[in-house]
């Protein structure tokens, strides 16, 4: 299924890693190695590394790391096959493609380009008189010709079978419209999936329709109408509207709920919107925000559920490294009809306002006690120490400390105290859970990466010694005696050391950047293996860990065969009971 080694040798060779690296991060050098700001993550610092010489990359902050393959396949969100022929493109080389992966590419072009069409079709439907109704709805919404357009807005006409004739016409086959699920199925017979609804294209970041969005034209239900997962659609790591926010020149992003919400503050002027596609937000549309901007200004609806969403999202933001803003409307929804209502001018002035968000949760936290009650008082006062002790700066905790103080009418004095002890507690449950980690130690050494687990610890620590060493020094695979991959406890190193040896036997290149068929994780998890074991290559020490391996496979064995054996008398002395 792979590429001819040859191929990707001279693909690496032919795509410096600085290069590649270099077309989406800025990178300073600094003794041999390269840093910048990781793409991968929201950063002020800069953790990111490349390794001109290894043709690697590394994240001290995130552990993603990996070769120029891995790279674009991360940062462009692309599979193996298609990062190589992004660098191939790149370089000027030809792909030799294997059928399989061919006939996979092609579907995927095939997709995009019929998703695209279908596009076109509802775009030019709701211009013609069966789209009447639907127009005069557009209109309604307060929707301009040229948003319409820009956004390439569409209607589905209400029939069973429009679409399904107008792209078999083009040349699409039934399968191919059920793989881009733009069709239902009854008794072996397709029929269009979206009818009579207004129908919003979803563009992936590089501007591909990926799926559709269609809104019903009155308040039946369901309201939407969603395109499910296919091959070309992901709704976690999309977001509506990205694909023309990450031109903004704005600083921050807004982030809302609604397809029409991004639409409507796009065509007031706010090029930086862009909503989850109709899900919660995800860790992977995070990354997403996180790789365009420093600042998110979350702008959910105003009723209850949006208001939940937007304290379950702040958190998470935050975690991604990105400063977090919310902005609160009055007298109105959502962000379209505080547009509609008011205009920019004044989306504008609240945007200026919008609180930090320990402003806002503090806010969230007053509304739930009536100050009036002493016993709520107190309750609200904790709460609020609660919030305020997680504060990194002295400063934030004095000014929202005293203004909480002021709220409850108690003395700042009195608020430290609380403060204070809110903090203890926190220090003392942190301190807990510490422990419990730290009385686990085999958890604590578990890889980062959850798809990559530790079964034997011991093996595990020396396996890595052994891959670290052999990538710096590819020569100690002259001298790993009888160890074959099988006496590896974890999979990934028994995989990666087979392929190393194989390639340096036959004289080419041992590197990171040349292993194939891993997922990103994997890739990232040997890098940080490769990174954490700096230093000179040990001859004994590399002697020793292919021992551990060798004997801690042989007692793993025997003690599962004991194991075994021991279950084996326990199941007989079952039935001898039960009989
Ligand atoms: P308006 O009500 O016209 O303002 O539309 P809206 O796009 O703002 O929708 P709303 O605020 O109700 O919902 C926000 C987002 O959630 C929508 O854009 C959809 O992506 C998603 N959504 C809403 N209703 C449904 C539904 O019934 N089914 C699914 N799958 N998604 C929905
Ligand atoms: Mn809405």
């Amino acid at each position: 299924m792979a590429f001819p080694q040859s191929f990707i040798d001279e693909l690496i060779a032919r795509n410096p890693i600085e290069d590649v690296v270099g077309q989406y991060v800025s990178l300073k050098r600094s003794g041999s190695n390269l840093f910048g700001l990781c793409p991968f993550h929201g950063e002020k610092t800069a953790s990111f590394s490349v390794a001109p010489d290894k043709g690697i990359y590394y994240c001290f902050g995130c552990h993603k790391g990996g070769g120029a393959v891995n790279f674009m396949m991360e940062v462009e969100g692309l599979s193996y096959p298609d990062a190589v022929r992004a660098l191939a493109k790149r370089a000027g080389m030809e792909v030799p493609e294997d059928e399989q992966y061919q006939s996979r590419y092609r579907h995927q072009e095939r997709l995009w380009a019929l998703m695209k069409e279908a596009g076109r079709f509802f775009h030019e439907q709701l211009f013609a008189p069966v789209g009447a109704e639907c127009l005069s709805y557009v209109q309604k919404r307060g929707l301009t010709k040229s948003t319409v357009t820009r956004f390439g807005i569409g209607f589905a006409p209400n029939s069973w079978n429009s679409l399904v004739d107008a792209m078999r016409k083009k040349g699409y086959t039934d399968q191919e419209l059920r793989d881009a699920d733009l069709v239902g199925e009854k008794n072996g017979r397709i029929y269009d999936r979206f009818r009579n609804r207004l129908m919003f294209p979803i563009f992936d970041v590089r501007g591909n329709v990926i799926g559709f969005g269609g809104r019903v034209l009155d308040d039946s239900k369901p309201k939407y109408l969603n395109s499910n997962e296919t091959l070309i659609f992901n709704k976690r790591k999309n977001l509506f509207g990205m694909n023309f926010a990450k031109k903004t020149k704005e600083p921050y992003i807004i982030l809302v709920e609604g397809n029409i919400d991004v639409v409507a503050l796009h065509q007031y002027g706010f090029d930086n919107a862009v909503a989850s596609l109709g899900t919660s937000l995800t860790e992977e549309q995070v990354t997403l925000l996180s790789r365009y901007t420093e600042q998110v200004v979350l702008t959910y609806d105003t009723d209850e559920a949006g208001q939940r969403a937007a304290q379950r999202a702040i958190p998470m933001l935050e975690k991604a490294g990105l400063k977090v803003k919310v902005l609160q409307m009055k007298d109105a929804k959502d962000p379209d009809e505080f547009l509609h209502k008011f205009g920019a001018d004044r989306f504008k002035l609240l945007l200026q306002d919008s609180s930090d968000r320990v402003e806002y949760q503090l806010n969230a936290i007053r509304q739930k006690y009536d100050l009036k009650v002493d016993a709520e008082k107190i309750s609200f006062v904790q709460e609020a120490a609660g919030l305020i002790c997680t504060l990194d700066s002295s400063v934030k905790r004095e000014v929202y400390g005293s203004r909480v103080a002021e709220a409850a009418g108690i003395s700042m004095d009195a608020m430290k105290l609380e403060v204070n002890k809110a903090f203890k507690r926190r220090t003392a449950m942190e301190k807990k859970k510490q422990e419990k980690i730290d009385l686990a130690p085999v958890r604590a050494l578990q890889p980062k990466e959850r798809s990559i687990r530790y079964d034997n610890i011991k093996s595990a620590i020396a396996e890595e010694g052994v891959i670290a060493q052999i990538l710096r020094e590819p020569a100690l695979l002259e001298q790993v005696g009888k160890i074959t991959e099988k006496d590896f406890s974890v999979s990934l190193f028994g995989k990666v050391f087979s392929q190393l040896r194989a390639r340096h036997m036959q004289g080419l290149d041992v590197s990171i950047a040349v292993l194939e068929e891993l997922t990103p994780e994997e890739v990232s998890h040997i890098t940080g293996v490769a990174q954490r074991h700096q230093g000179t290559v040990n001859q004994d020490a590399f002697t020793d860990c292919v021992n551990r391996i060798l004997s801690e496979g042989q007692s793993t064995r025997v003690s599962t065969d004991d194991d075994l054996r021991a279950l084996q008398e326990k199941l007989k002395a079952k039935k001898g009971t039960n009989l």
